[in-house]
């Protein structure tokens, strides 16, 4: 059995008085059976973790090296000091903003499991190549530059997010969410093995908010939701993990 995950991306949102959002979040869950993660700007990581009690809290980015000079970056071991459990990786605002290949994201996986975070790894096609018919391609490729050799399942979450789809209101069907879900499943067991792709939580992500969240978590191979903008605050993300504990 998988454990359902609901994971909240604040990107390059949030000051000190945003941590309130937390604490409305850590008083709204108790009753929830489901893993909730909030991915916060490294600024505010520290001060979130000390007070996201049954909350995992991660990082957005890390570098690949263990420490070093590299002007403004920040080390997997670092993110851990700061209270981190998890990291996501391969995001496709980093993927544009900063050039991120698949092989520069494969090489921060190695440095995340080499701390013991938890790797979320994002993939998922652009608009162009969703309308060209290339969406699998895109996935299997970034998924076999993406994830190194060794992964397990509880060092690893596979995220889909569709990048016409973040912060657009648009969302694929829900076939084309399943089917792409099944892909990855599939393209997991065929590279290491049934078992380990059995356990690894896949999460759909792209304009989840409280009025889809539930048709999107009753898809198969749905695992949970990578949310962005209906993360922020707590009334927008309680009914999405609400949802998520009733599916
Ligand atoms: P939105 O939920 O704002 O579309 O963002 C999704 C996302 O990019 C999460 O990583």
């Amino acid at each position: 059995m998988r454990r359902k995950l609901a994971a909240g991306n604040w990107k390059m949102n949030g000051l000190a008085a945003d941590l309130a959002q937390i604490d409305m979040l850590v008083a709204a869950l108790p009753s929830c059976d489901v893993d909730v993660l909030i991915c916060p700007p490294t600024t505010l990581l520290e001060r979130m973790s000390r007070r996201a009690t049954g909350i995992f809290t991660g990082a957005q980015d890390c570098h690949a090296a263990t420490n070093g000079a590299h002007t403004g970056d920040v080390s997997a071991a670092m993110l851990v000091d700061a209270g981190a459990s998890h990291v996501i990786l391969g995001h496709s605002e980093r993927r544009a903003d900063h050039g991120e290949t698949d092989a520069a994201v494969c090489a921060k996986l190695l440095a995340a499991w080499a701390a013991d975070l938890v790797a979320v790894v994002c993939v998922g096609e652009t608009q162009a190549q969703y309308e060209s018919g290339e969406t699998l391609d895109v996935i299997r490729r970034q998924l076999a530059g993406s994830i190194p050799d060794g992964p397990t399942s509880a060092r690893l979450v596979v995220a889909y997010e569709p990048v016409w789809a973040i912060g657009t209101g648009l969302v694929p069907s829900l076939a084309e969410i399943g089917a792409v879900h099944g892909f990855i499943r599939a393209e997991l067991a065929a590279r290491f093995g049934e078992r380990t792709a059995q356990g690894v939580r896949l999460l759909y992500g792209g304009s989840v908010k409280p009025g889809n969240a539930a048709q999107i978590f009753a898809v198969a191979d749905v695992d949970g939701a990578l949310v962005g903008g209906a993360s922020l605050k707590a009334d927008d993300f309680v009914p999405i993990v609400t949802a998520l504990n009733a599916a």
